[in-house]
């Protein structure tokens, strides 16, 4: 059974952006070779941009540091986008911890840190208009449980690996992921293994590899076909 990690350690990743370790876990929240890069790569280049229109909603599985929250919400900034954004995250980092990784200051904009830090430790299940473009929902429901009809456009699947949670890696998880998008809708994860690949394909989704970054050949993008 999986037990949240207490022991959070801020380590420095080799782009210079910070990520958590657990020791308890033996895991940490981003690749080594760099959280940011791995969150652009990932998350914006294959996920976001990819998204067509300027109106997308956004699941992401595993909240976390915030870091994809915080790139999404500059990004659509960027691009004139309009994000609502639903994150799910029922074992939430410590504030004091969230400081520490100073995802802000990393990229550039230390100004936004006080604003991204009250985003993070706002109530859960009440959405904020964080700004113009980007509307941000941190819901305490754990993936195994969420369950939404074709509300959203991408997913974010950032879960702990398969090793760590296996139990979030399921046709049965992908089926409720399925679900929740619009036909048409892409979930992307960073992660790239064949029995993964096979669930998600059993729920219903084509799936694509896709060059990762350094340290990993591939990641996945799955489609929720258009028809069924
Ligand atoms: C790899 S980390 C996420 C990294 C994060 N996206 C970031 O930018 O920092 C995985 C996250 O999944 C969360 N998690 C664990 N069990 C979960 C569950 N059942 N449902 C949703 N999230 C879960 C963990 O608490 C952890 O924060």
């Amino acid at each position: 059974m999986y037990l949240p990690p207490t022991d959070f350690l801020p380590l420095r990743t080799r782009d210079g952006s910070y990520t958590l370790r657990s020791e308890q876990l033996g895991e940490q929240y981003h690749s080594l070779h760099g959280a940011v890069k791995e969150s652009r790569h990932v998350y914006i280049e294959a996920g976001l941009k990819q998204a067509p229109g300027e109106r997308i909603d956004v699941l992401e599985v595993g909240l976390g540091t915030g870091l994809n929250a915080l790139l999404t919400w500059i990004i659509a900034e960027e691009r004139g986008l309009q994000v609502r954004y639903v994150a799910l995250e029922p074992f939430p980092v410590p504030t004091g911890t969230l400081r520490q990784t100073d995802h802000a200051t990393n990229l550039g904009m230390p100004d936004r840190t006080h604003a991204f830090i009250e985003m993070m430790a706002a109530e859960p299940e009440v959405e904020q208009f964080v700004s113009e473009a980007f509307a941000f929902t941190r819901s305490s429901t754990s993936v195994l449980d969420f369950s939404a009809a074709a509300e959203f456009d991408l997913v974010y699947f950032d879960a702990f690996g398969p090793a760590v949670q296996p139990e979030l890696w399921t046709e049965d998880v992908f089926r409720r992921m399925h679900c929740a998008l619009r036909p048409g809708g892409s979930l992307v994860t960073y992660c790239a293994k064949g029995s993964v690949r096979r669930a998600m394909i059993a729920a219903g989704f084509s799936v694509e590899r896709l060059k990762a970054m350094w340290g990993k050949r591939e990641m996945f993008r799955a489609r929720r076909p258009l028809h069924p």
